[in-house]
């Protein structure tokens, strides 16, 4: 089954808006082939307007890093999935790691953005992975099924051809330990297995299951050769767009 390769670049707090301009018109530049996958920036909130306008006309898409599960209202410093359609974005990361860490959102939480966020509109990508905790305590298999089903209950089946998962163990994100081509294909073929029985074949066979953690221009052809694996979740090296555009253009 071949699926279109996916990579997105999570820049996190970083950048103000000239950088993010900056970083997202080089980028553009320094693709050999960009229209043999799909590829996305996620600025921070208050860049992305600026940087969906510096992209118009490319076949770079922008995205979000989260999103809230209301439209508008009482909710201060959130924002939803039609805030982000109106700032240009087609896309939202929802689960990151650090949402569910640092952040304390839950798999209910998450199902409810997942939802509401597909609703509205916007792809997304959504994140899972375990701790460096979980895996040595053997639970690795336990957290990744109880994030995909709980993550996805109830989401309708057309829904999922807006949906792609980012594998990202926790142990890999930030550290400069990126999971090797073999945990991160076992990891993958075992959530394409829990798709498979919890969705059924076409589903698994075509939700797109990126990589996340450690990324770098120097490891990604090798993790891509992967047949499971099916592009990149990018952070630290989204951030310069020589090294974002080398794994954008290792990935094809
Ligand atoms: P990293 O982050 O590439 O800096 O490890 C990945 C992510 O958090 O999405």
């Amino acid at each position: 089954m071949s699926r279109r390769p996916l990579v997105a670049g999570n820049w996190k707090l970083n950048h103000l808006i000239g950088a993010s301009i900056e970083t997202a018109s080089s980028v553009k530049g320094l693709l050999t082939a960009p229209s043999a996958l799909d590829i996305v920036v996620c600025p921070v909130f208050t860049a992305l307007q600026s940087v969906a306008e510096t992209l118009q006309g490319s076949p770079i898409e922008v995205g979000g890093q989260n999103c809230y599960v209301k439209e508008s209202g009482a909710f201060t410093g959130e924002v939803s999935p039609q805030m982000l359609l109106d700032a240009g974005c087609a896309w939202v990361i929802i689960g990151h790691s650090e949402r569910r860490h640092i952040f304390g959102e839950t798999d209910t939480l998450l199902n409810e953005k997942l939802k509401f966020a597909r609703s509205a509109g916007l792809k997304v990508m959504f994140c899972i992975g375990e701790t460096l905790e979980e895996r040595e305590a053997g639970k690795m298999n336990d957290v990744l099924s109880r994030q995909v089903s709980k993550g996805l209950e109830g989401i309708d089946p057309g829904q999922f051809d807006g949906i792609a998962i980012a594998y990202e163990p926790v142990w890999a994100i930030g550290t400069g330990v990126t999971a090797t081509p073999q945990q991160a294909q076992d990891a993958h073929a075992f959530v394409r297995g829990l798709l498979n029985s919890q969705l059924g074949g076409t589903i698994a066979d075509t939700v797109r299951i990126q990589y996340g953690g450690s990324v770098k221009p120097d490891n990604a052809a090798e993790l891509m050769r992967n047949p499971d694996v099916d592009g990149f979740l990018v952070g630290g090296a989204a951030l310069k767009a020589d090294s974002f555009a080398a794994i954008v253009n290792a990935a094809i």
